[in-house]
C-alpha cells in the first residue's frame, strides 16, 4: 500500500470546514481584469513566444485561461457521475465513506456551476468568442465507457494535477488577475480532499486485481489520455483562431505551425504530464503494480 494515512472521516471533516459558496467568489463587484494575465507562465507558456507582441501574448494567455476552466468543467462532468456510481453500491457499512463521497460529488457539481458562471463572465468581457472542444456529454460518455479503474486512475491524476498547478504556479504569482487566482485557490482547497478520496477509491477498485488486469486498466487510462491529447490539439487550433480574431494579427503558415507545436506541448504539460508525473499519483500506481509505475514514468517526458 502507498503510505498516505488518508481516511474518509478526516477527509469529510476537512471538507466540511472548507466548504464555500459560488456566490462568494464570483459575481457582483468581483470582475475579471482583462489588463492582466489569467494563467501562470508554467502552464500557459505564452510569455516566451517571440513571434507575438506583448498584447497578443496577453490575449493568448487569457484565451488559455478560459480554456483551462472550461476543460476542468468538462472533466468534472464525468467525475460527478463516476463518483456517484462508485458510492451508490457502497452506501452501507461506513457512514463516513458514504458522506465523504456525497460531499465530493456535491463539490464537483458546484465547481461545474462555478466554471460555467466564470465562462459567461469571460464571454461578456473578452473581445471575441472562443470555441471549445466538446460537447462535455459526448466526452463523458467516451471516458466512462472504459474500465472503472482506468477512469479512477485518470481522476486521481487530475486531482493531483490541480494541487500541483495551484501550489507551484498560481499561489505566489502576484501578476495574475486576482479573481482568476482566487477562483483557482478555492478550487484547490476542495480538490485537496478529492485527491485523497481518489487515492482510496483506486485502492478499493484495485484490491483483488491481478497484475495483468491492473496493467489492462492502465492501458485504458492511457487510451483515454490519447483521446484527451487529440482534444487538446483541437483546442490549440481553436485558441489560435480566437487569437487571430481578437488581435487582427495575420499569421503566416510557418508562424501558425510553430505556435501550434509550442502551445500543444504547453497543453500536454498542463493536462497530461503534470498529472501523470505527479509523485503521489505514481506512488499510488507503484504500490499496486510497480511495472505500471515504471511504464508511466517512461511515458511522462513526452508530455512535459
Ligand atoms: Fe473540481
Ligand atoms: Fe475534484
Amino acid at each position: 500500500m502507498h503510505q498516505h494515512g488518508f481516511t474518509y472521516a478526516a477527509t469529510l471533516a476537512a471538507s466540511q470546514r472548507i466548504s464555500w459558496r459560488v456566490e462568494d467568489i464570483i459575481g457582483g463587484d468581483r470582475r475579471l481584469d482583462f489588463e492582466k494575465p489569467f494563467m501562470p507562465e508554467a502552464l500557459a507558456r505564452t510569455a516566451a513566444i517571440d513571434l507575438l507582441d506583448a498584447e497578443e501574448r496577453l490575449l493568448l494567455n487569457q484565451i488559455r485561461g478560459n480554456g483551462y476552466l472550461y476543460i476542468f468543467g468538462l472533466v468534472e462532468e464525468f467525475i460527478l457521475p463516476f463518483v456517484l456510481d462508485h458510492a451508490r453500491p457502497r452506501l452501507a457499512g461506513d457512514d463516513a465513506r458514504a458522506r465523504a463521497f456525497l460531499q465530493f460529488a456535491g463539490e464537483e457539481a458546484k465547481h461545474i456551476d462555478l466554471f460555467k458562471r466564470f465562462r459567461r463572465e469571460f464571454e461578456a468581457g473578452f473581445a471575441t468568442n472562443c470555441d471549445v472542444i466538446g460537447p462535455p456529454e459526448a466526452i463523458a460518455q467516451a471516458v466512462l465507457a472504459h474500465h472503472p479503474l482506468s477512469v479512477a486512475l485518470l481522476i486521481l491524476h487530475i486531482e493531483w494535477m490541480t494541487q500541483k498547478h495551484y501550489v507551484e504556479s498560481v499561489k505566489d504569482d502576484a501578476t495574475l488577475d486576482r479573481q482568476f487566482s482566487d477562483l483557482l485557490r478555492h478550487h484547490w482547497m476542495e480538490e485537496a480532499q478529492h485527491a485523497k478520496l481518489d487515492t482510496l477509491m483506486v485502492e478499493e477498485l484495485a484490491k483483488d486485481m491481478s497484475g495483468t488486469d491492473f496493467a489492462k486498466a492502465v492501458d485504458g487510462y492511457l487510451e483515454i489520455g490519447g483521446m484527451i491529447d487529440g482534444g487538446l490539439a483541437q483546442q490549440v487550433a481553436f485558441d489560435l483562431d480566437a487569437l487571430v480574431r481578437a488581435s487582427g494579427r495575420v499569421l503566416t503558415a510557418a508562424e501558425r505551425d510553430a505556435l501550434t507545436k509550442q502551445q500543444h506541448q504547453a497543453q500536454r504539460w498542463t493536462f497530461i504530464g503534470s498529472g501523470m508525473g505527479h509523485p503521489n499519483f505514481l506512488a499510488s500506481v507503484g504500490a499496486l503494480h510497480p511495472e505500471s509505475r515504471q511504464r508511466l514514468a517512461e511515458i511522462v517526458p513526452t508530455f512535459c
